[in-house]
């Protein structure tokens, strides 16, 4: 191959970050370097776990992932266009079309019920409303929720509610799931069942998941574990041995219903 054929991408990459930096207050006696020369690439229907103590930059990098706040050096390619040569209208359609984004507050809006919550984003991406309210059924079907689907946030637990944050987060069909602690405000066991459910996802919707933790025992279901840690990013662990698709697959998502289930005409 001659020196002025142009790159040939073969590889599968989705996101590709090179000497990453976010400083703040740079070069003055208050600077922080809260992402600090960050080499990373996230390959489509991967799932990568950044863990790191509070304040190592983790919610930082995953900002910059998503086109929420802009590097002060080196670069962060999605899909091989580099996110700091488009302006606000093409990131929004970016963030719209390919990236859904779960918090660890779940950010469902009160008044809307689970399947309005995750038709809303369809709506705001201006999807026929006959079409939205099937995806919308077919995604709470596939977290597990179809049976506390005219449900208001208040009537749901914590991760039921997560889990309708994760299907509004599929809604539009995105490559990239962001998600910054998603399992934070959850007990061990519903931890484990959202994670279980983001393997499933990978797997099945081949969907490339990045994800903030504090919590090891989350590496368990990675593809890909890097450490934070002032900045800077080191690789923890890789893949696992153990088969976890053949462990997965005899969850059940179902809820189980309980005696004080509130029914749907309550509210
Ligand atoms: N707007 C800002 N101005 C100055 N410093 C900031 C700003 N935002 C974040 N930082 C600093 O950047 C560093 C990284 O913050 P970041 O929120 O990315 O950490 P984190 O790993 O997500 O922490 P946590 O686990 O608590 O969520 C911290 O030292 C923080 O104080
Ligand atoms: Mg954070």
């Amino acid at each position: 191959m001659d020196s002025d054929t142009p790159t040939i991408h073969t590889k599968n990459e989705l996101v590709e970050i090179e000497s990453a930096c976010r400083y703040y207050h740079e070069g003055e006696d208050n600077e922080v370097r809260a992402v600090d020369k960050v080499d990373l690439t996230i390959a489509n229907a991967q799932f990568v776990a950044l863990r790191g103590r509070s304040g190592s930059g983790k919610t930082t990098l995953l900002n910059l992932i998503g086109g929420l706040d802009q590097v002060t050096a080196g670069r962060v390619q999605f899909r091989h266009t580099d996110l700091a040569n488009m302006n606000d209208e093409a990131l929004t359609k970016l963030r719209r079309h390919e990236m859904g984004f779960v918090f660890q507050t779940f950010s469902l809006l009160p008044v809307l019920s689970a399947v309005e919550n995750v038709e809303l984003t369809m709506r705001i991406a201006g999807l026929p409303s006959g079409d939205r309210r099937k995806r919308a059924e077919e995604l709470l079907d596939l977290v597990g929720l179809t049976s506390r689907m005219h449900h208001r946030p208040f009537e749901l637990s914590g991760g039921e509610q997560q889990r309708v944050s994760i299907a509004r987060a599929l809604a539009n069909k995105p490559s990239l799931l962001i998600a910054d602690e998603p399992t934070g405000a959850l007990d061990s066991v519903t931890g484990l069942e959202i994670m279980m459910l983001f393997r499933r996802i990978v797997d099945e919707q081949n969907i490339a998941i990045v994800m903030a933790t504090h919590d090891p025992a989350l590496s368990q279901f990675t593809d890909d574990t890097w450490l934070m840690d002032d900045g800077s990013l080191s690789h923890a662990e890789g893949p696992l041995d153990i088969d976890l698709p053949d462990l997965v697959q005899h969850v059940e998502f179902d809820p189980v219903p309980t005696s004080d289930d509130v029914s749907d005409g309550d509210v």
